[in-house]
Formats: structure tokens, C-alpha cells, sequence
């Protein structure tokens, strides 16, 4: 499919077949073709909980406004941003200077310089780390549903859930922000689609102060 037509045709679908399920191994192609997005220096804040458990759709739906796209859906995934994801401390900070040295990337000597950048740039304030975990999660939230499109599968984001309470009923570390819950499944053919919605024109986008 062109890309022009695949971005057209990413719909947020309310009607999911419950009888047709997302294998394993399409959702992790799924995964996969994200995992390509770009990142702050390529620290990839973003981690998910999958749900497929009958009774856990369930406890989910009710703390998400009772959407029953939840239940619905084959799989529900929660998308986890780490706010603490820049620190020098956490694992993936580590991992990603070990393979930007043997790339050539960088020398051992400009790790205190990374450090330091990481820091001054999302560790000065609860803010910056938010939006560092949030900016770069919304990357690959956006290019799951693209690539879920180009392998057939249908998406839904959500933001209405309770985020102390989701927090709470999946045991979610605290350095974890939730910017999405997401139902992933096959349209129900036969059901509405919503009507295309209107979208801001180029002039609109483009502003000057
Ligand atoms: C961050 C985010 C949160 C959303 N939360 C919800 C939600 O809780 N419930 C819902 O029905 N739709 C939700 N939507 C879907 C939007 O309403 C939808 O993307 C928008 O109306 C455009 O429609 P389209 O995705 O079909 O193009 C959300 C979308 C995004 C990106």
C-alpha cells in the first residue's frame, strides 16, 4: 500500500471483531517496524504491557470509561513512557552508549558529556522528564498504528482511563507515565465506521509570532 494511502486509511476503530484473534507474531512485527522510530539520542523511552486475559480486558475497561473496544479487541496494549528513561543510571542509557562506542559513534570519554546533556536537558525538572518520556512514546505510539495498518490490523488509541488507577490495578513502576492505552484488532465489517473527521488545513498548521 503507498504511504499516502496507508496514513488515510489508519482509522480509530470502534468496532472490533472479537472472534478474529492478533497472533503473536503479527503483533511483534508490529512492534518491530515501530521500534524503528526515531528517539532523543536514541534512548527509546517506551515499553508495553500486553493484555489479552479475558478477566484483565475486563478490570481495564472498567477503569477506561467503560469502553467496550477494550473488551472487544483481542489485544489491548498499554504503552509505558519512562520519565527516568534519560539517567545515566537506567539500563537502556547504558546499553545505547555500549553500541554508540561500537558503532564509533562515541568514545568512552564523551560518556560524561552524554550524561550530562541527558541531564540538563530532561532531568532538570519533573516537567522535562514527563515530556521526554511523552514526545518520544508518541513517536512510536504513532508509528505502532501505521505499521499495525500496513499488516492488516486495525487500531484504537485511548486516553480516557484512570491513570492512577491503571497504574495501580497493572503494578506499574512509578518512573512509568501511561500516554496510551490501545485496543488492537480486526474492524468488525458491517459496523459504522465514524465519519472521516475534519483535519487542519496547511494554512491552519503553519503559524508565525
Ligand atoms: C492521545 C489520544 C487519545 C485518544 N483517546 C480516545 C478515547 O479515550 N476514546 C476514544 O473513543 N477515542 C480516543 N482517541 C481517538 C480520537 O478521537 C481520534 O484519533 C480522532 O477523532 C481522529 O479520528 P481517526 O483516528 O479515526 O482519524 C484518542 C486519540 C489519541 C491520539
Amino acid at each position: 500500500m503507498e504511504f499516502s494511502e496507508l496514513v488515510k486509511q489508519r482509522r480509530s476503530v470502534n468496532f472490533f471483531d472479537p472472534d478474529k484473534d492478533v497472533s503473536p507474531e503479527l503483533l511483534k512485527q508490529a512492534v518491530e517496524l515501530a521500534a524503528n522510530s526515531p528517539s532523543s539520542f536514541n534512548l527509546q523511552p517506551w515499553s508495553i504491557i500486553e493484555i489479552r486475559d479475558a478477566s484483565k480486558k475486563e478490570k481495564l475497561r472498567k477503569l477506561a470509561w467503560d469502553q467496550p473496544k477494550i473488551t472487544d479487541a483481542p489485544v489491548v496494549l498499554i504503552f509505558l513512557a519512562d520519565m527516568e528513561g534519560w539517567n545515566a543510571s537506567s539500563h537502556v542509557f547504558e546499553k545505547n552508549f555500549e553500541e554508540f562506542k561500537k558503532a564509533g559513534i562515541m568514545k568512552e570519554e564523551q560518556r560524561e558529556w552524554l550524561a550530562g546533556s541527558c541531564r540538563n536537558l530532561y532531568g532538570i525538572s519533573d516537567a522535562r522528564s514527563l515530556a521526554f518520556a511523552c514526545k518520544n512514546t508518541g513517536f512510536f505510539t504513532g508509528i505502532f498504528m501505521l505499521a499495525a495498518k500496513s499488516l492488516g490490523l486495525d487500531t484504537h488509541p485511548m486516553d480516557g482511563f484512570d491513570l492512577d488507577g491503571v497504574i495501580k490495578e497493572f503494578k506499574i513502576p512509578e518512573n512509568y507515565w501511561v500516554p496510551l492505552i490501545m485496543s488492537v484488532g480486526y474492524f468488525k465489517e458491517g459496523s459504522p465506521m465514524p465519519p472521516y473527521k475534519w483535519r487542519k488545513k496547511y494554512e491552519d498548521i503553519m503559524v508565525r509570532f
